[in-house]
């Protein structure tokens, strides 16, 4: 297959983007008066407008024609239909069976995987039903008041990000509590406020071999049997959820409390199965399955709408052309919604684990840049930390701007005041100020000219930066769902574009490997001399310092 870069296409969008660079966006909206209807989409309530691009019906055209040569869609089918294109660990793809609310056949290996599916959301179903019932109960008799997500990655950003976001929907459930970091001080502080005898364990890691997991997991169930309850008492107050039985009874957890999944469920796109279970425990199953609906909607608009209608599609393509043709290194996801506050930091793993490649799934290294760093945090408060650079900085940042129309907490003038914020600053950005307008306000103020010389350089705003904006009624667990399954397929779609594997992850074993190396170095023994003399300096001093607080 022709390189990317050497295809035809490509260089027809170098082209383009070297005709475009003299462009603005407020001179593309004066000459269209239909670019908002034009170069926006909706999907049932959810409006997605990327508008206020760099962008020309040219570049559109330019873009879907680069997305045709990249095979996009027949890999898209390819995913759907279960082939193994995480190529380098022979893996299916298929997370969007565990959503598949349609329960049409879902195949691996030629094997329908919707009746073992279908048959984990109803362990799941029962399980969340006993909890929250009361009927499940710790060693003691008495029932769970604190669940606590033992976790990392993908086995914690999911369900602890949806849990934040679907806050107004955990009405008389039990408190939820997310481990994950192997600093000891994390599960310290949690524990501290949680009586053993009400407090249940969900133990969730997709290989149950992750150290940080097994590490906190064990300091758990110490801290149970500590309190006094004997061994018998973990089956109560302990359950799993991985796809590794045996580690799963070696631990002490009966097989009878596990929830399964399934290795064609990558840790990052997980939180639609058994992974999920903190989520359906505190807002209950039917909320839960809501979530999947909504994912589901989309999955179906991402496999069916052709690509100029595509959302995901259309997301991909954006970043792409920022990505490579005007050098972004980095994208903004900006909630303004404070329930969505650990979307970004989910999107991270999701996006910068998958798309955080540089070899092909040819094998050859990559002559373009691929995933961008993907950050962010809710809205106005980034307005008051990092929106200058973004506004008058050097280096392009396309941002998402998120936000529902309606609020769960209608509190005074609070709602309208925030999304006043939300339409005004993706305007901003995309506008700017120039030395006119600047010299107009200026003027306006009195202030005296030699002063207006000195300042006008600094007030100018060259606008011409670019946004998406997607605004919906309200931030339901369907939404939710939609929300998360549209970036999954950017992700998708990026990775196909680029023709990388988004699936695997092998730099994060290398970091695995490397600390399970150092770890018996800290305690005894001398430092192995394989160690650069940086490493070899700081563990002997780490060690010295040891010494001397002992
Ligand atoms: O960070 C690497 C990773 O493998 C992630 O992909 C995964 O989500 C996380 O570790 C946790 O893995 P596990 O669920 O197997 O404990």
């Amino acid at each position: 297959m022709t390189r990317l870069t050497e295809s035809t296409i490509w260089h027809q969008l170098e082209t383009h983007a070297h005709a475009c660079a003299g462009l603005h966006m407020r001179d593309l909206f004066a000459a269209d008066p239909h670019r908002f209807s034009a170069f926006s989409l909706q999907l049932d309530d959810l409006l997605f407008d990327f508008s206020k691009n760099r962008i020309t019906r040219e570049t559109l055209s330019l873009l879907f024609e680069l997305a045709r040569f990249a095979d996009v869609e027949q890999k898209r089918e390819q995913m759907f239909c279960g082939e193994k294109i995480n190529l380098t660990e022979q893996r299916a793809v298929l997370h969007v069976a565990l959503r598949n609310r349609s329960n049409r056949p879902m195949l691996v290996d030629g094997q329908d995987v919707m009746p073992d599916v279908n048959r984990v959301l109803a362990q799941m179903g029962r399980f969340v039903e006993k909890v929250r019932s009361g009927a499940w109960t710790g060693s003691t008799g008495k029932p769970i008041r604190d669940i606590v997500n033992i976790g990392i990655g993908g086995s914690d950003l999911g369900p602890l990000m949806v849990c934040e976001a679907l806050k107004p929907y955990a009405k008389d459930a039990p408190r939820v509590h997310f481990v994950s970091n192997v600093d000891g001080t994390q599960i310290t502080e949690v524990l501290k406020e949680l009586n053993p005898e009400t407090t249940l364990f969900l133990v969730v890691s997709k290989t149950f071999s992750t150290q940080e997991t097994l590490c906190n997991a064990h300091s758990a169930k110490d801290w149970l049997l500590a309190s006094g309850a004997g061994e018998a008492a973990v089956g109560q107050h302990f359950v799993a959820v991985s796809t590794a039985r045996q580690r799963v009874t070696a631990f002490g957890i009966d097989a009878d409390n596990m929830f399964e999944f399934w290795d064609w469920v990558g840790g990052r796109y997980s939180l639609w199965s058994a992974v999920g279970l903190a989520i359906a425990l505190v807002i209950g199953m039917e909320r839960f399955e809501d979530l999947l609906s909504g994912a589901h909607r989309v999955d179906e608009h991402f496999r069916t709408a052709p690509l100029e209608q595509n959302i995901p599609v259309i997301m991909a393509l954006l970043g792409l052309w920022y990505c490579n043709f005007f050098d972004a290194r980095t994208h903004a996801v900006l909630p303004y919604d404070q329930y969505l506050h650990r979307f970004p930091a989910y999107l991270q793993q999701s996006d910068m684990e998958s798309n955080g490649k540089g070899v092909t799934c040819d094998g050859e290294v990559v002559d373009h840049a691929t995933g961008p760093v993907l950050w962010g945090e809710p809205g106005t408060n980034g307005q008051h930390a990092f929106y200058q650079l973004i506004h008058q900085g050097t280096q392009m940042v396309p941002a998402d701007f998120i936000a529902p129309a309606i609020s769960h907490n209608d509190l005074g003038d609070h709602h309208r005041i925030l999304m006043s914020n939300f339409f005004a600053q993706p305007e901003a950005l995309m506008r700017g100020k120039t030395a006119a307008e600047v010299r107009q306000e200026m003027q306006t103020a009195g202030i005296a000219e030699d002063e207006i010389v000195r300042l006008l350089p600094h007030r100018v705003f060259p606008g011409n930066r670019p946004s998406n904006s997607f605004l919906f009624p309200k931030l339901t667990p369907e939404m939710l769902g939609m929300l998360i399954a549209l970036y999954e397929h950017k992700i998708f779609v990026q990775g196909a574009l680029w023709n990388i594997n988004s699936y695997d992850q092998w730099g994060v074993e290398l970091g695995k490997v490397l600390a399970g190396a150092i770890l018996p170095e800290l305690q005894a023994g001398p430092p192995a001399d394989t160690h650069d003399p940086s490493t070899a300096g700081l563990i002997k001093y780490y060690r010295e310092l040891n010494n001397a607080g002992r």
